[in-house]
């Protein structure tokens, strides 16, 4: 097996966009960051070194992890932060994965500029289930702040309002045509006339959904998260925050330039936000002064378009690849997402209130020792395993926010039982706004078995889960106004963060950690802490 070595400089990097500089954090000094190449069964070191005043650390979303929790990288979840002038080498082996990911820092709002593509490739010798592409190109979609980003989110959270929206998206790191500033050459895809290209779409922004199209040519989708499903042909693609769908793409125009557009989309917008980041499909031989064929985004607010995409998601289900779905449920969960309001006195803006986040109506505090290690070395006091399984008081989704927004603070896990199976159902609450919740579980890929609107009906709605090729990945939209119930076999011991991957919502308090107990087989434990894991 192979060893692939990486080293991550963390830097701070001076970069223009929208004509104007800021210094930002970066990797290497590149936004977006380097891309991370392996093949399945590889073991992958990358040494981080910390050489900004911020502490960093660095997830790798979507790696499983298995047994190697403290290579999964959220800060004070599974590490104390790598600080400034420290460094610590993230150890992990990829097992049983092959497909697009990304890698993000986890610490703070640090991830609108530092993250990358993660490339896993199958094992040498081993196709793709879909005919070979001429080429692949990663494509990272991402957000861009004209001020810098933790002045941004710092800025709410003392007056408890909403923070502001970014000033563009961006494709590969540029936002393309942008009015009031001339462009400064977006990303450009030279194409063959003939030739199929593999797209590997990256949602990385901070909190906005993503429309991906491309004027004049279908998209056919391979995969989503790291794992094939059934090809589908489509004009646009949504992708959350923190989720990735390859798409295959047939250059079968003759000439020409095309325009590639992402835009923002939100079931129910509070804010605003039309600004489409654009790249060019270029084919050979075409002179650059042709004009582009352009395409219109669908409309912010475009669920149609959304559900379009998400409902011709199915796993591939091949004899190689088969879509193991727990047919039994030990955990049987029911779990609320949403916004409330607490008190805060010195939010002057907020009327003596504050926006926060919660699950089940716990608001999440983030403790000042890893979880990992507390759970590990048997320290007491930092969390506490009484995570509801349900809501505290009966929720019923009417469309119009329920009266009690308050939630209550606390770091409190919710224990399972080594290779224990769940089900749980995710609710969108519709408190102050409904909306889309993307939400991520670290550690293990689930199954979306059912999905509606509206309230979950325990009775009826588990006979139509689809229990035989539902999609498999690690991020899923809780639909605005409704629910979607997910399935996975807790195979994997430690401590796995779950939060909504709109950072606003999970800074505001939308995440919970999952303790999975080590099994009694051999194999079946966490492995112990590296030596240089940080300390706190
Ligand atoms: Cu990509 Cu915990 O996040």
């Amino acid at each position: 097996c192979t060893v692939r070595h990486y080293k991550f400089n963390v830097v701070m990097k001076n970069t223009t966009r929208l004509c104007s500089s800021k210094p930002i954090v970066t990797v290497n000094g590149k936004f977006p960051g380097p891309t991370l190449y392996a093949r399945e069964g590889d073991t992958v070191l990358v040494k981080v070194v910390n050489h900004v005043k911020y502490n960093v650390s660095i997830h790798w979303h979507g790696i499983r992890q298995l047994r190697t929790g403290w290579a999964d990288g959220p800060a004070y979840i599974t590490q104390c932060p790598i600080q400034s002038g420290q460094s610590y080498v993230y150890n992990f082996t990829i097992t049983g994965q092959r497909g697009t990911l990304l890698w993000h820092a986890h610490i703070l709002w640090l991830r609108s500029t530092v993250h990358g593509a993660i490339v896993i490739l199958p094992k040498r010798g081993v196709p793709y289930p879909f005919p070979k592409p001429h080429k692949e190109v990663v494509v990272v979609l991402a957000e861009w702040w004209k001020s810098d980003t933790e002045a941004v989110i710092n800025e709410a959270l003392k007056s408890g309002l909403a923070p502001n929206v970014s000033d563009a998206h961006t494709i590969n790191g540029h936002p393309g045509r942008v009015s009031g500033c001339p462009s400064q050459g977006g990303f450009s895809l030279p194409v063959e006339s003939g030739k199929t290209y593999l797209l590997r779409l990256i949602n990385a922004a901070l909190n906005e959904e993503l429309f991906f199209k491309i004027a004049g040519h279908k998209l056919t989708v391979v995969e989503v998260d790291a794992t094939y499903v059934k090809p589908f042909k489509i004009d646009t693609v949504v992708i959350a925050p923190g989720q990735t769908t390859n798409v295959l793409v047939s250059a079968d125009q003759n000439s020409g330039k095309y325009m590639v557009a992402a835009s923002p989309f939100m079931d129910a917008p509070v804010a605003v936000d039309n600004l489409t980041a654009t790249a060019t499909l270029h084919y050979s031989g075409t002179l650059d002064n042709t004009p582009t064929s352009l395409t219109t985004p669908p409309p912010q607010n475009a669920t149609s378009v959304a559900n379009n995409f998400i409902d011709s998601l199915r796993s591939l289900n091949s004899k190689q690849f088969p879509a193991l779905v727990p047919r039994t449920i030990d955990h049987n969960l029911y779990f609320t997402v949403g916004l409330g309001i607490n008190p805060c006195p010195t939010c002057k803006a907020g009327n003596g209130s504050r926006v926060v986040a919660s699950i089940n109506n716990v608001t999440f505090t983030m403790p000042t020792t890893a979880l990992l290690q507390a759970h590990f070395f048997n320290i007491s006091g930092v969390f506490t395993t009484d995570f509801p399984s349900t809501p505290s008081h009966v929720f019923n989704y009417t469309g119009i926010p329920p009266k009690n927004l308050q939630t209550r603070n606390g770091t409190k896990v919710f224990r399972l039982a080594y290779n224990s199976t769940v089900q749980l159902v995710l609710q969108d609450t519709g408190i102050i706004a409904p909306e889309n919740h993307p939400i991520h579980l670290h550690g293990f890929n689930f199954f979306a078995v059912g999905k509606g609107l509206g309230n979950y009906n325990p009775k009826t709605d588990p006979q139509k889960f689809n229990l035989v090729d539902p999609v498999e990945r690690n991020t899923i939209g809780v639909p605005s106004g409704g629910w979607v119930a997910i399935r996975f076999r807790a195979d994997n011991p430690g401590v796995w963060f779950m939060h909504c991957h709109l950072e606003v919502h999970t800074t505001w308090g939308l995440k919970m950690a999952f303790l999975v107990d080590n099994g009694k087989g051999p194999n079946q434990s966490l492995l112990p802490p590296p030596s240089d894991i940080p300390k706190c």
